[in-house]
């Protein structure tokens, strides 16, 4: 019984390092090597942005699906700015999104925006 017991915590224990270094892995980085809109940039302004800025959602804000919109409100808007400035005053306006996801967009707009 002792043993079963054991397993199952060096299991739970194992379990629970790996999703530990996941995390750490996501959040220590200052920026994905170079990102692109299709595997890195879609993903976080549709975790993050697109609850508000969609044509689904019944306001007049800037839509931010797909690549198009996304690098002009980047290019001519204030998107860059706006994710950049100090919690509650930027965007999402309901917080600021971790550094790494900032860094992300911002390497990405420096990169010359890369789509695929
Ligand atoms: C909870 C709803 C909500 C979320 C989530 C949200 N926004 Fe907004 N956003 C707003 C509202 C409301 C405004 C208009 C008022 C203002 O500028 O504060 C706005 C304005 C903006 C503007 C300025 C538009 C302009 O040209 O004046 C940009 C750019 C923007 N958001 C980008 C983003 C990005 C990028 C994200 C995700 C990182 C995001 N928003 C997430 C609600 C939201």
């Amino acid at each position: 019984m002792k043993t079963v017991k054991c397993i199952f915590l060096v299991a739970i224990g194992s379990l629970m390092m790996s999703c530990e270094s996941d995390t750490y892995g996501e959040i220590s980085g200052l920026a994905v090597d170079n990102p692109t809109y299709d595997a890195n940039v879609q993903k976080i302004i549709q975790d993050n942005c697109l609850s508000c800025h969609s044509v689904y959602t019944d306001n007049e804000l800037p839509n931010l699906e797909g690549y198009d919109n996304v690098k002009d409100a980047a290019q001519n808007g204030l998107l860059l700015s706006e994710i950049a400035a100090p919690y509650g005053q930027g965007m999402p306006e309901d917080g600021r999104m971790p550094q790494v996801l900032i860094n992300t967009i911002t390497a990405w707009a420096d990169q010359g925006f890369v789509q695929h």
